[in-house]
């Protein structure tokens, strides 16, 4: 395969598939395009970082345990109902959400943890998920730029409300390192 060819294969492999090319509502079809792929790339980065504070909340051990392993579940499961909202504003944009693992793994700028294979003492875990939640942050801000120069403020909204409670979450963690 030539390097154009390949290129062209990532490329489109990396582009959510289009359901509704008709759909009118405001904003052009390339600003759509560039909208859903980078929902798509923070769908994947607030999934990675959703898994692992669910594996540490599974695996915390410790001094500490008690107070990490509900910190933990409460944030894990406030990201579960949020993958939920971004997924769907995707497919109101008129784009398929990615929703396997391989996708997951692909499009994230995360770094997944294994769990039953060892994992990282608490400081470790909370230090994980400090830089796990700036990550989603950054992507985030990256997205919500896009979203923004095309007028569409339904994802500035959703992304302003994921930049709230992400830059928190990283605050809480980070607290506990000081
Ligand atoms: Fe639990």
């Amino acid at each position: 395969m030539s390097k154009t060819k390949a290129k062209t294969k990532q490329a489109a492999a990396s582009a959510p598939a289009a359901t509704s090319p008709n759909i009118d509502i405001g904003i052009t079809t390339g600003d759509r395009k560039k909208i859903a792929e980078g929902l798509s790339r923070f769908l994947a980065d607030s999934y990675t970082l959703y898994l692992k504070t669910h594996n540490f909340h599974w695996n915390v051990t410790g001094p500490m345990f008690n107070s990490l392993h509900t910190m933990f579940e409460t944030q894990y499961t406030e990201q579960w109902t949020a993958l939920d909202e971004i997924a769907e504003r995707i497919r109101a944009l008129g784009y398929n959400a990615p929703g396997s693992y391989g996708e997951f793994v692909r499009l994230s700028s995360i770094q997944e943890e294994s769990g039953a294979d060892g994992v990282p003492g608490w400081q470790g875990m909370v230090k994980q998920l400090v830089s796990g939640n700036e990550a989603v942050c950054r992507t985030a801000r990256k997205v919500l730029k896009t979203a923004d120069d095309a007028g569409d403020d339904p994802s500035v909204d959703l992304l302003t409300q994921r930049l709230q409670t992400h830059e928190k979450y990283a605050w809480m963690l980070r607290s506990l390192l000081e």
